[in-house]
């Protein structure tokens, strides 16, 4: 166990606090062992993973922070199913599912961060999410400190929500996903900017043509980890995109004011609508590149908050209760963050 570990390097952010006690967890038993750990100096206990999603105070953590890196990939005599361990860099996997010609996660390029994140909160992008392709969880339950196996429907998927971020929260450390992909399959062109990508593609374009199609736009909205670039010191999307009713609609095209169509909005679950949090942001009068000290909003996707250089998470934290009030001010919408808080 290590004492008094700066946890900034450990995020993408490149912001927070030491941890009090810092321990890399290789397997099952050493995560065991952590967790035994903080038990016996009734400490709290954080399972850090890749660090992009996550939002770390400036006063750090005062527990025990067990950083996953298990590793290892293994494929099922059929090639389409995969128990990856959490400690597996997500994008790894992908380039491995892509070059073995299985699809199910080609939009899932370029998303920085580990395996074990991806069930917590239901990671999603360019029309495809994590739910589709999860078979099952393996994780330790830190009620019983045994090792559960949960199938997909238990683990409660929803839009960038789950068990592991709702109603479980802080409950379990997942080590292992397994993913069931589709051999041979089709890409999925689910999403506006893919589909113009290919119009006029005479054929199909394979797995890998889709993977690299959406790194490039990734990277256009500065939503690629790429070292040395400003918009790549934050935790990508900052908000959540709100869900409201569709009633909700007319009002916040009088805010915006505009014809109540012109409001971009993609469909939900129970007559409900999505509005895009970055639309808000830009409607509300935050434009890309907005700076408040050190903290700012990146010069290529409005929901983006980026560490400009030295900002600290007080920083950050000023400027999202700025952003919140002003939006909820305009058109009545209370945005919720999306990276987790340590
Ligand atoms: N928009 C703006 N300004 C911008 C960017 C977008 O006004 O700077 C508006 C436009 O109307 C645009 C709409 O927002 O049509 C949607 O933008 P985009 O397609 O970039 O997606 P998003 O809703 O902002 C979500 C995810 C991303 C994911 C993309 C692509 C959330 C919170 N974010 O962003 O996920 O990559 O879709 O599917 O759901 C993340 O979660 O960290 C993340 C990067």
């Amino acid at each position: 166990m290590l004492e008094n570990v700066p946890l900034a390097p450990y995020t993408t952010f490149k912001i927070g606090g030491p941890a009090r006690w810092f321990a890399d967890v290789a397997d099952e038993a050493e995560l065991l062992a952590a967790v035994a750990f903080a038990r016996d100096r009734g400490l709290p206990l954080f399972a850090l993973g890749g660090g992009s999603n996550l939002l770390v105070s400036d006063a750090g953590f005062s527990g025990v922070v067990a950083r996953i890196v298990m590793k290892g990939v293994a494929a099922s005599e059929c090639g389409e199913e995969f128990r990856v361990a959490a400690g597996e860099d997500w994008d790894g996997f992908v380039r491995l599912a892509v070059e073995l010609n299985c699809a199910g996660v080609e939009c899932l390029a370029g998303i920085p961060g580990t395996v074990g994140g991806t069930p917590v909160q239901n990671v999603g992008a360019y029309g495809q999410e994590v739910a589709e392709t999860i078979q099952g969880v393996r994780a330790l339950d830190l009620r019983t400190r045994e090792f559960v196996e949960m199938g997909r429907e238990e683990c409660g998927f929803s839009y960038r929500r789950s068990i592991f971020n709702t109603t479980e929260k802080g409950r379990y450390i997942v080590t292992r996903v397994d993913y069931k992909l589709r051999q041979g399959g089709a890409p999925s062109l689910a999403y506006a900017d893919l589909q113009r990508r290919f119009a006029d593609a005479a054929a199909q374009p394979t797995l890998a043509e889709v993977c690299d199609a959406v790194r490039q736009i990734r990277r256009s909205k500065g939503m690629l980890m790429v070292q040395g670039e400003a918009d790549s010191r934050s935790a990508g999307s900052f908000f959540k995109n709100p869900v409201v009713p569709a009633a909700d609609l007319a009002g916040i095209a009088v805010a915006a004011g505009l014809a109540e169509g012109a409001v971009p909005r993609y469909p939900a679950a129970h007559g409900r609508v999505k509005l895009p949090a970055a639309w808000l942001l830009e409607k509300a009068g935050f434009a890309k590149g907005t700076a408040q000290g050190r903290a700012g909003i990146s010069s290529r996707h409005t929901l983006a908050l980026v560490n400009l250089g030295g900002a600290t998470a007080a920083d950050v934290i000023a400027l999202r209760d700025h952003i919140v009030a002003v939006v909820e001010g305009k058109f009545g919408v209370r945005l919720e963050q999306e990276p987790v808080l340590l």
